[in-house]
């Protein structure tokens, strides 16, 4: 049985359809990609799966409980946790707090958590608006672990953020994989994410057009789904 199944998936925003049909599944302690170009899909269908932009039709089902259309919260609970694009942590906390508003029984507690970003752990006092934009995806990732969830989704994992601190992103999903967590992620360098990636799911306007393993990804369907 897949972790997570997304099937036929089709999603709108007010009027505008923005998914067409998705499909893709995780299996227990796989990485997953999923790719495409701007305004393909990405983020929607991960909304989608969250619950924030419910979807109209297809069914999205996690470790056989179907979730499709349930509440966000409800979705968290099931175990999936978010990192959102642009992050988002509570500005007006300290870093301490937000990863203790988020916490729930499991073996991610703020001390692992402190292990695998070393840089939050000199910060716990700080307010979260007094970090880095690097600092604040650490905050972000260290939040969605200490839910403890079954799958981890990370939206533009490394978006906007300085070299050396996408090192330590790419580091600790590393670390997460080899740990046996399954994970979504969505990220443009593709360098860093196909060594880490089990599968590929490509979206082309709202729809999947491809999945596969990096390796029977070729180049011409990086430039046909992919280029610029
Ligand atoms: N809040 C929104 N309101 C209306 N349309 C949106 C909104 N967010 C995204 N879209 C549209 O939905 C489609 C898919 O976008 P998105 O899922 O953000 O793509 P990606 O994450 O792959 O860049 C695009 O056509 C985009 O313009
Ligand atoms: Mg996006």
């Amino acid at each position: 049985m897949s972790l997570l199944s997304v099937s036929g998936i089709q999603s709108w925003y007010g009027m505008s359809q923005a998914l067409f049909g998705v499909d893709l599944d995780i299996a227990e302690g796989e990485v997953v990609a999923l790719m495409g170009r701007n305004g393909m899909g990405k983020t929607t269908t991960i909304r989608a799966v969250c619950g924030l932009t419910p979807a109209r039709a297809g069914a999205i089902v996690l470790a056989g409980d179907d979730i499709t259309r349930r509440e966000p919260f409800h979705i968290a609970r099931a175990g999936i946790g978010l990192v959102p694009e642009g992050r988002r942590c509570f500005r007006n906390l300290t870093v301490a707090e937000n990863l203790l508003a988020a916490a729930r029984p499991g073996k991610w507690t703020m001390a692992r958590v402190v292990e695998l970003f070393p840089r939050l752990g000199e910060r716990m006092e700080q307010g979260a608006s007094t970090l880095s934009g690097g600092e604040q995806q650490m905050l972000a990732v260290g939040r969605a672990l200490m839910t403890n969830p079954r799958l981890l989704i990370l939206d533009e994992a490394t978006e906007g953020l300085a070299p050396v601190i996408r090192k330590d992103i790419w580091r600790a999903i590393r670390t997460l994989k080899d740990e046996g967590q399954s994970i979504l992620v969505v990220d443009k360098t593709m360098a860093e994410l196909m060594p880490v990636a089990d599968r590929c799911f490509l979206l082309e306007k709202g729809q999947t057009v491809w999945s596969g393993r990096p390796a029977d990804l070729t180049d011409e369907l990086q430039d046909r789904y992919l280029g610029v």
